[in-house]
């Protein structure tokens, strides 16, 4: 965890004092990637996972982030995520086509991206 956490900052998430879950994200920046969200598997399915980006989100909201990004690696992530009011390109996976990753965004605020001069 100290290793993924070098990454950028993030919050964990405590049982009885038992590091049970934590996410990960970047800390600068209009636009803020959310690195990694892992729940302990025993602690799964307990709404461990949503609190946590909750968390994620209200925190990088107070520091000044616009939108936020996850690159999801399991489809149970994405649906974390998809329910958490992230949106993008559908997955592509199912029987014999392995899930691999889906970039997905939730904007924060009223704030856009500025476009890009296509002569620049
Ligand atoms: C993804 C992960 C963090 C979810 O944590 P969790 O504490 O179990 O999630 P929650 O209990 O808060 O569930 C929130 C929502 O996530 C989705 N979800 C969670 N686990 C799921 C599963 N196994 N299958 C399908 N959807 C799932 C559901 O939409 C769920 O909402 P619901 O309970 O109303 O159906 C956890 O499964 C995990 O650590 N997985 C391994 C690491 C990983 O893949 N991280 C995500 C990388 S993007």
């Amino acid at each position: 965890m100290a290793r993924l956490f070098r990454r950028g900052a993030g919050l964990c998430a405590l049982v009885d004092g038992r590091p049970v879950g934590y996410v990960v994200f970047q800390t600068e920046g209009p636009v803020r990637e959310v690195y990694l969200v892992e729940v302990c598997p025993d602690m799964r399915r307990q709404g461990l996972g949503r609190r946590l980006l909750e968390a994620a989100e209200t925190y990088l909201l107070s520091t000044g982030a616009q939108c936020l990004t996850v690159d999801c690696t399991s489809p149970e992530g994405e649906a974390l995520a998809r329910g958490s009011g992230f949106t993008g390109p559908e997955s592509q996976h199912g029987p014999g086509v392995p899930y691999t990753h889906t970039p997905l965004k939730k904007f924060l605020t009223d704030w856009r991206p500025p476009a890009r001069d296509p002569w620049a």
